[in-house]
């Protein structure tokens, strides 16, 4: 078990986390291991990506130093990181965190590359934001050692991880998952393996009645989320929010969230019309606000 930053020894964190997948969150989600004492593996599709996973995670790790959030050195922190193509290196890991895009197909066939090489006792997580933990379970070699670690975006600056129990998951894999949650200074709750988990659930049954209301006439869009904003404390409105996460994505986890849990979460006609025009939200240039470059 690893020794951490503050030279303490965390028994709560594998000496070697291994990342499958260097893009947007896994670099996140490698850096949070990092500045928690461990040495992280970023696993890619080839060499190319790997080295652009590389500048990813140097880039973090400045920032982090920059920005006073680690007492160690640039030099330490780029001894501990390495980046492979190959799932080999890997063999030498405690834990691996699965990160690539959200495609079953390709999820199954890197957790299948990469439970290969792992030892028998090293622990396997998906950071899968919609898909079924158990299905995904079904096709490994040792299920009990699998469960869902869903990070939020960006990583570092959020303080959220929910760790999706599978029904086959090892009641000490949970607990464990709670020690490197706490480890890299987030908060865990545990989800039973079930549609939208927590956050996908709430989070858009309250976007798509806010669409509704907005459809219906009932305010305009920045009077329904100020209700939210000053009347009941939340961060962003609902539909600001939609706007930050893409109305796209959005639409398909509503669609999907339809498809199992039924037709309270089918999505409005409004949010159909404004991503069939391309109106994405920030990323766009429009959603339901209007987002100057
Ligand atoms: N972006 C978010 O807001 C967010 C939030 C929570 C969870 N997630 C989930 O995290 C996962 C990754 O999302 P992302 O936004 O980081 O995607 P991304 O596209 O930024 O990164 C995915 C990375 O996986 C790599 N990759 C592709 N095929 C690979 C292979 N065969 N082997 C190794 N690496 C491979 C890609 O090169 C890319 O760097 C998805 O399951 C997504 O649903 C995303």
């Amino acid at each position: 078990m690893t020794g951490s930053a503050d030279g303490t020894d965390d028994p709560a964190i594998p000496d070697v986390v291994g990342v499958a997948g260097g893009g947007r969150m896994g670099v996140g989600i490698a850096h949070a291991f990092l500045l928690a004492g461990a040495s992280v593996i970023v696993l890619e599709r080839d060499d190319e990506a790997a080295s652009q996973a590389r500048v990813g995670l140097l880039r973090a790790a400045r920032a982090s130093i920059d920005r006073g959030a680690t007492p160690e050195t640039f030099d330490a922190l780029e001894a501990r990181m390495s980046f492979t193509a190959s799932a080999d290196p890997l063999a030498g890991t405690g834990l691996v965190i699965e990160a690539v895009p959200e495609d079953l197909v390709l999820k199954l066939e890197v957790l299948a590359r990469v439970e290969a090489v792992l030892p028998g006792d090293a622990w396997l997580a998906s950071n899968t934001s919609s898909l079924s933990i158990d299905d995904i379970a079904a096709t490994l070699d040792r299920p009990d050692r699998f469960c869902g670690l869903h990070f939020f975006n960006p990583v570092p600056a959020s303080s959220l991880v929910e760790i999706v129990r599978g029904a086959r998951s090892a009641p000490s894999l949970i607990e464990a998952a709670r020690g490197w949650v706490a480890a890299i200074g987030k908060t865990p709750i545990v989800v039973k393996d079930s549609p939208g988990f927590a956050s996908s659930r709430l989070g858009v049954v309250l976007a798509l009645e806010a669409i509704r209301m907005l459809e219906e006439g009932v305010a305009s869009a920045d009077d329904i989320d100020t209700a939210m904003v000053l009347g009941y404390k939340f961060p962003v409105g609902p539909l600001h929010l939609t706007d930050l996460v893409g109305l796209d994505v959005r639409l398909g986890i509503a669609d999907y969230l339809e498809s199992t849990l039924g037709e309270r979460f089918a999505a409005p006609a409004l949010l159909r019309e404004k991503v069939a025009e391309g109106k994405l939200g920030r990323k766009s240039g429009e959603g339901f606000f209007t987002w100057p470059e």
